[in-house]
């Protein structure tokens, strides 16, 4: 028996990195998991780890920032399962550029995947979660959302809206059964760590989280899934509206 058995978990962004560890972490625990990313090949290559599992998958190829994306997504999870129990908004894409630094074109573009994403799958899928009095809703910002980073505006931005969404999320649903929580990872080693980077600025920078997190070290995927067990779990069922952050303790927010 897992702790998902009979579950639909959405995921975006899942063909790498966070979002694919949660769906293998999710389909362990039972779940039927539907994927999505631009990414296809990958997607293909996740599903089919999934499938080895013994769970259902199913792969969406589509772009959360657009409204024919994010609907594309949760008509092909309610058209294959007849739900949608969880809704990982994970997908992102980060910029790093200062005030002075960014351009019009990285502010659309990341607010478009970061901000809008979210908004667009969880309004598709609220409405699915609203008949059937059952949801949890998990957003992933950043702690560049909640004050703890310097340096990428559009980023730090959005993902701050993304706080403030669940928040207003939780108060607007939770009649319906539904939570909506937020987990804020600090440093967490994946693809996007190199992105935007040169070799030397991604070790300054792993080493600065560790510096700054009172347990010494990066992150992992498994380390913010973990929460997102928690919060798509039964466990968490008085649990909304919150942020919890997973960044070893970042000692410049405590
Ligand atoms: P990643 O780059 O490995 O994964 C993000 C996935 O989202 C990629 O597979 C990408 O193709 C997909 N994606 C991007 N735009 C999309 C779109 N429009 N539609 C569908 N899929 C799209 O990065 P990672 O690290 O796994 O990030 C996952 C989430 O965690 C992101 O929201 C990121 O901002 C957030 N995060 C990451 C941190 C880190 O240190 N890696 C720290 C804090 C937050």
């Amino acid at each position: 028996m897992g702790r998902f058995d009979g579950r639909v978990a959405v995921i975006t962004g899942s063909a790498r990195g966070m979002g694919k560890q949660m769906a293998l972490r999710f389909a362990r625990e039972g779940a039927d998991i539907v994927l999505n990313d631009l990414r296809e090949e990958q997607l293909k290559a996740a599903a089919q780890e999934i499938k080895a599992l013994g769970r259902k998958a199913v792969y969406v190829v589509a772009d959360i920032s657009t409204a024919d994306g994010a609907k594309k997504l949760i008509d092909a999870a309610v058209n294959s399962f007849g739900k949608v129990d969880i809704l990982v908004n994970n997908a992102g894409i980060v910029a790093r550029g200062t005030l002075l630094e960014t351009t019009e074109e990285e502010w659309n573009s990341v607010l478009a995947v970061d901000l809008k994403g979210v908004f667009l799958c969880t309004q598709a899928a609220a409405k699915h979660m609203i008949e059937k009095k059952y949801g949890k809703i998990i957003n992933i910002a950043s702690v560049a959302g909640i004050g703890s980073i310097a340096g990428p505006l559009a980023y730090a931005a959005a993902k701050a809206g993304v706080v403030q969404m669940t928040k207003t999320c939780a108060r607007e649903l939770g009649r319906y059964n539904i939570n909506v929580n937020c987990i804020a990872p600090g440093r967490i080693i994946t693809d996007m760590t190199y992105i935007g980077r040169t070799p030397e600025e991604v070790e300054k920078s792993i080493e600065a989280a560790k510096k700054a997190s009172a347990l010494k070290r990066a992150g992992s995927p498994d380390d913010v899934a973990n929460v997102a067990l928690f919060l798509a779990s039964d466990e968490s069922s008085f649990v909304s509206g919150q942020v919890i952050p997973c960044d070893g303790g970042r000692m410049d927010r405590m």
